[in-house]
């Protein structure tokens, strides 16, 4: 049963306004209402649209300096509210506390990535008389925010792939109308609410809930946003992508990330990390390990201690302090992924470990050697499901990654350094993690993909240029 307390409200233009119509929100793991949400209709979201125009125009009057503290500001308060944040997550997408506690320790270090890149916003000047046309004059470029950005943000990481978004936008001076997942709107709703008491312009920031076909059709076709910033499907990226006429649009889409296990000092330890990087979060992560490619003298030993490890996981509630797997972010989902296990049992693949499903939940599954076509092996997963596969040679270990419509990051174990180097040329992926899995991210490297897996690069930094618009200005002397 939900109460008055949990009808939850849009933040627009700097208040907190009622929605007409609501829709349950709906805990993954219990099915419980858990709140009702605002489902935004169109007037609402062009509402949206004149207060971040106001909004940019107030960011656009701060320093640098100003703009800085605001982010410092929101990292002190997701740090004294870091429980609070947490439990928001393990409620609204089930992410296990301890994995929602990590994300929260994240979401704090992207926005202080943000508050510091703030200070170094600059261009650069050009030697102008290097040309031959040029003598006589001084130029120099300045980095200016694009106006307004919209932010359309994925359910598996709510509060810091918003934060990617948010505080790469705020230190570049623009303003953002964010429109989260429909499955984890509180987040989103949570993090407007502490950059309210940080001190954000009124405008700055505007949460608009609801659905994509609704709330994103305006985002993405109105000529008043400048750029728009979508973590999700390629299916949806692609939909943008055509519709956002000469809008910046950064993607960051999904992967079937693989790693090569050529040769390693400390097995045990590789096993270890393979467990982490494809089950953490059930799987559902851009960047999870799902297919590993194992030279075939370490093969069976590999997959031995891989199993084992993979048998330790606890699944259950993701409010348990010891859950390592929960349920995925609809049953749906659990039995789209289970009908994968079917598939590859009838094609006569063996499942060394799992395939079965509890609800929403699908246990932990390794799939031995499954084919180029199977869909384990070519499609996003999204869900704890991983195929371990051996090679012959390196240049097949190359090959087999690369044989991916995704190229996101993919990691390579090896003592060669030749092989480490190699492994960077050939792989088409955004980065190669040497000596560790794809999974591996810090949120100030540049992240992104080629491929199918987007356009455009996260990671503080390289947002804000991409949130920037280059100017130039030549003087005659
Ligand atoms: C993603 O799933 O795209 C983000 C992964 C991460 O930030 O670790």
């Amino acid at each position: 049963m939900t109460t008055n307390s949990d009808k939850k409200r849009l933040y627009i233009g700097g208040e907190w306004l009622e929605g007409n119509d609501h829709y349950d929100l709906r805990s993954p793991y219990s099915g419980k209402v858990i709140a009702q949400v605002p489902l935004a209709e169109k007037e609402t979201v062009l509402k949206a649209i004149e207060c971040a125009e106001q909004g940019a125009k107030e960011m656009k009057k701060l320093t640098a300096l100003e703009r800085s503290n605001i982010l410092e500001r929101a990292a002190e308060i997701f740090k004294e509210r870091l429980e609070e944040c947490a439990l928001i997550l393990a409620k609204e997408n089930a992410k296990p506390l301890k994995a929602a506690r990590g994300e929260i320790l994240r979401t704090i270090e992207t926005y202080k990535f943000a508050a510091e890149e703030a200070k170094r916003i600059h261009g650069e000047t050009i030697p102008m008389d290097a040309a031959k046309n040029g003598k006589g004059r001084f130029a120099y470029t300045k980095r200016e925010p694009l106006g307004v950005i919209a932010a359309i943000t994925p359910f598996n990481f709510p509060f810091n792939l918003a934060a990617h978004k948010l505080g790469p936008a705020f230190a570049a001076g623009n303003s953002v109308i964010l429109k989260p997942a429909s499955q984890t709107p509180l987040s989103a709703l949570a993090a407007a609410g502490i950059f309210e008491e940080a001190g954000l312009p009124k405008g700055a920031l505007n949460v608009v809930t609801g659905k994509g076909s609704v709330v994103g059709d305006v985002l993405v076709t109105d000529p008043r946003i400048k750029m728009v910033t979508f973590t999700g499907s390629v299916e949806v990226g692609l939909g943008i992508k055509e519709r956002a006429g000469l809008k910046k649009v950064t993607l960051e889409l999904g992967s079937n990330s693989a790693v090569i296990i050529d040769s390693a000092a400390d097995l045990d330890a590789v096993a270890q990390r393979c467990v982490e990087g494809s089950f953490a979060y059930s799987g559902q992560v851009c960047i999870s390990v799902q297919r590993i490619y194992v030279q075939e003298d370490l093969y069976e030993s590999f997959l031995q201690k891989f199993t084992e490890k993979a048998k330790q996981l606890k699944f259950g509630d993701p409010e348990s302090e010891d859950t390592d797997l929960s349920a995925l972010i609809s049953i749906n989902e659990a039995k789209r992924v289970e009908g994968w296990v079917e598939s590859a049992r009838n094609a006569g693949t063996e499942i060394a470990y799992g395939g079965q499903r509890t609800g929403a939940i699908l246990h932990p599954t390794i799939i031995k050697n499954a084919g180029s076509t199977q869909e384990v092996s070519c499609q996003e997963a999204f869900a704890p499901i991983v195929s371990v596969n051996s090679y012959k040679t390196w240049d097949e270990a190359i090959d087999l990654v690369n044989d991916s419509l995704y190229g996101l990051q993919a990691g390579v174990y090896t003592t060669s350094m030749p092989k480490a180097f190699d492994a960077v040329e050939r792989l088409e992926v955004g980065g190669v993690i040497v000596n560790d899995i794809p999974s591996f991210r810090v949120d100030h490297m540049p992240y992104g993909g080629v491929k199918n897996s987007g356009t455009g690069r996260e990671g503080i930094k390289y947002s804000v240029e991409e949130m920037t618009e280059l100017k130039l200005a030549v003087f005659t002397l």
